[in-house]
């Protein structure tokens, strides 16, 4: 197959293939296409022309976009300014504010009795729809909240909830007084959350006592209070009550519900700068130091919503749609809140797991919403997929008209099975691919317009312009493979690393000169669809969660037993990549190791120790006790030697290698153990 001799020049900058000849061979025999059915089209928000608008004229095709999308308290002028490149400007100097566009208006419109959030929590039952007009009492109680609090325009305020309708209501308050917030995910640990809250010079944190998770209570608060402790830029937490279990109190924390019964009832939304300052989003990259993504308003907000309407084709005076995302993750931030919402739309805000109480249970919700669009990722719908198609049977899945999947390639065996059982064989998925630092989707079919491709991304969605480029950044023909970039601006695009301009320039716009590179391999197929293949850094994709391989062994190396360690995503059929960790003990911690590699409490030590240090989500899979690493003469470790190891795969080339029997003492090491 000479399609995967071309993709090895494009390989990880260590030498390592960025995809499997297995799997690329799979995609490459994947020719199913899926038309658009005409009565889907017929209605659907998305159209063909909205191509030729765009390519035609671009600034003009987002500045129409904006005007008829977002309200606008002062009109802008210029649509693009990239006179300061890699920063940008879009619609500058118009005045606006996002909680306005997201709330304030609909009610205005004489929505405000419609559905924004039907919530439903974990335990059953436990369920509450919220209109409109509701989030809007909410929203101006809590920014007048922040507000008595000291919080003004540009200060920052960190979030740190499960997921309730205060997460909403939180991030529109802060957006309402044009206080960037910062979300941090409910699953990072308090080392991770003190981090962030020092990054971003965070004034107040938004948080709860806990949540529910599989059925029981589940803790918060303790991780806020040990991260806020000595010296903290945190004045004040806020406190939301939502399971009511004992919690530790301090001086600086105030109950939610107290704080918003105080609270003057009626709060104007700050107009703002097109380009202030929205939010920042912590995410992994290649270095130990996660970096504050940031977006601004205008752009985002545009993007976000129109992404919303012509990818998932919402309809907000009748679709129910369900994105099933945190919003600790850009995802939730986007396509929970700014995007949804900005459209008026009505959605389904749940908890919990999918399986709590039953594996039943998202079809179950959708059954009782009728919930019509639904967004997910590729991960879950694997896992359902191993549940059996016997679960979601069980249940009236008619209303549902899109599917959209998001965070990592969907295989087109998952696809299929989502398409036809989730989907009754009929409904379109939109496959959609963008990254935190992109803001909103870039990379999708447009359902009702695009023949759909199973496993594959496709196409740049109006307006958006990528290409798939060799080592040089020169564009590669069709049935090629290469990086993927994006080489015009765009208005959800990040405007920078919170405090560290060198290090976005450096990320981002570095590698081919003026043009942004996503950190992903990909594919065009012989249509010019693009299949991403995957990360081609050191960052590995987790259930549809970045984590960085450098990051986490800082964490192990910050373990007193621990020497040296080398840590690799290894292909997981449920989740996409898993973490895989080889560790180097210390001198005297190797007797403790009951057998190498196998190292029993100790190994459970270390996986708890990157729980504490990052989050349970980072804990790896596998720890592998071993006695040296491979390395290069230069000293770089061969990360492509250990995934070789961690999938039961033959190891590869050895060649480059300082001492070519490394390999051999590691698997000698390792053997006798599952
Ligand atoms: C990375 C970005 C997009 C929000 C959730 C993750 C991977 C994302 C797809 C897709 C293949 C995808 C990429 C990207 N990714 N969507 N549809 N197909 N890969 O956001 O944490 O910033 O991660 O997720 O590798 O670079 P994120």
């Amino acid at each position: 197959m000479g399609a995967i001799g071309t993709l090895s020049p494009y390989a990880r900058p260590k030498g390592e293939a960025i995809v499997s000849e297995e799997t690329l061979s799979n995609l490459l025999h994947e020719d199913r296409s899926f038309p658009p059915d005409p009565a889907f089209a017929a209605q659907a928000n998305g159209t063909a022309d909205l191509y030729e608008q765009a390519d035609a004229d671009r600034d003009g095709f987002w500045a129409q976009q904006a005007r008829t999308r977002l309200t606008w308290s002062k009109d802008f002028g210029q649509v693009l300014d990239w006179s300061e490149a890699p920063v940008a400007k879009w619609f500058v100097g118009g005045e606006l504010n996002a909680a306005y566009n997201c709330v304030d208006r609909h009610v205005e419109a004489g929505n405000g009795d419609r559905v924004a959030l039907h919530f439903v929590g974990e335990p059953q039952d436990d369920t509450r729809s919220i209109t409109y007009a509701e989030l809007l009492a909410d929203v101006q109680k809590a920014a007048n909240a922040l507000k008595d609090l000291g919080v003004q325009t540009g200060d920052r305020v960190a979030v740190y909830l499960p997921m309730i309708p205060e997460a909403v209501v939180a991030l529109l308050a802060c957006a309402r007084i044009g206080a960037p917030h910062s979300v941090v995910f409910g699953g990072f640990s308090s080392d991770a959350l003190r981090s962030r809250i020092s990054d971003a010079d965070a004034k107040v944190v938004i948080t709860a006592d806990g949540g529910y998770r599989r059925g029981k209570p589940s803790a918060l608060k303790p991780a806020v209070d040990e991260a806020v402790t000595g010296d903290s830029p945190v004045e004040h937490v806020l406190v939301v009550r939502r399971t009511g279990q004992d919690v530790a109190w301090t001086d600086k924390d105030i109950w939610w519900h107290d704080a918003l019964e105080a609270a003057d009832p009626e709060c104007a939304p700050v107009p703002v700068d097109s380009e202030h300052p929205l939010f920042l989003l912590y995410t992994s990259g290649t270095t130990g130091k996660p970096k504050g993504i940031l977006h601004t308003t205008g752009g985002y907000l545009l993007q976000a919503a129109y992404t919303n309407s012509v990818v998932h084709d919402v309809h907000p005076e009748t679709d129910v749609y369900w994105c099933t995302a945190d919003v600790g993750w850009v995802t939730g931030h986007s396509y929970i809140v700014y995007g949804p919402l900005a459209n008026g739309a009505t959605q389904v805000l749940y908890e919990g797991t999918p399986d709590t109480p039953h594996k039943g249970r998202w079809w179950e919700i959708i059954e009782q919403f009728k919930v019509s669009i639904f967004y997910t990722a590729p991960t879950a719908i694997r896992t359902c997929m191993k549940w059996g198609k016997e679960i979601p049977e069980k249940f009236d899945l008619s209303s549902i008209r899109v599917l959209g999947s998001v965070g990592e390639p969907i295989n087109p065996e998952a696809w299929i099975w989502y398409h036809d059982v989730i989907g009754a064989g009929k409904a379109p998925i939109v496959d959609t691919w963008w990254q935190t630092e992109t803001g909103a989707i870039m990379i999708s079919a447009l359902p009702g317009v695009t023949s759909l491709r199973p496993g594959s991304a496709q196409i740049a969605v109006p307006g958006i312009s990528v290409d798939v480029v060799d080592d040089a950044g020169n564009s590669v023909p069709n049935g090629s493979g290469g990086y993927l970039i994006v080489d015009k601006p765009w208005p959800a695009m990040l405007r920078g690393v919170w405090g560290d301009l060198q290090r976005f320039k450096d990320t981002y716009w570095a590698r081919f000169p003026g043009i942004y590179f996503a950190g992903d391999g990909a594919k065009k197929d012989e249509d010019g669809n693009i299949w991403v293949l995957g990360r081609v850094d050191d960052v590995m994709n987790v259930s549809g969660h970045r984590l960085s391989t450098t990051e986490i062994e800082s964490a192990l190396v910050s373990h007193p037993k621990v020497a040296e360690a080398a840590v690799v995503g290894a292909t997981d059929d449920t989740t996409g990549q898993a973490v895989c960790a080889f560790v180097i003990l210390r001198g005297d911690a190797v007797q403790e190791a009951d057998e190498p590699g196998e190292g029993g409490d100790l190994v459970t030590e270390l996986r708890n120790h990157v729980a504490k240090e990052i989050g349970p989500i980072a804990k790896p899979r596998q720890i592998m006790v071993v006695a040296e690493l491979p390395k290069t003469r230069s000293g770089k470790i061969m990360r492509r030697l250990l995934r070789d190891v961690a999938e039961n795969r033959e190891v590869g080339d050895v060649t480059t290698l300082a001492d070519s029997s490394v390999m051999d003492l590691i698997k000698s090491g390792l053997s006798g153990k599952d």
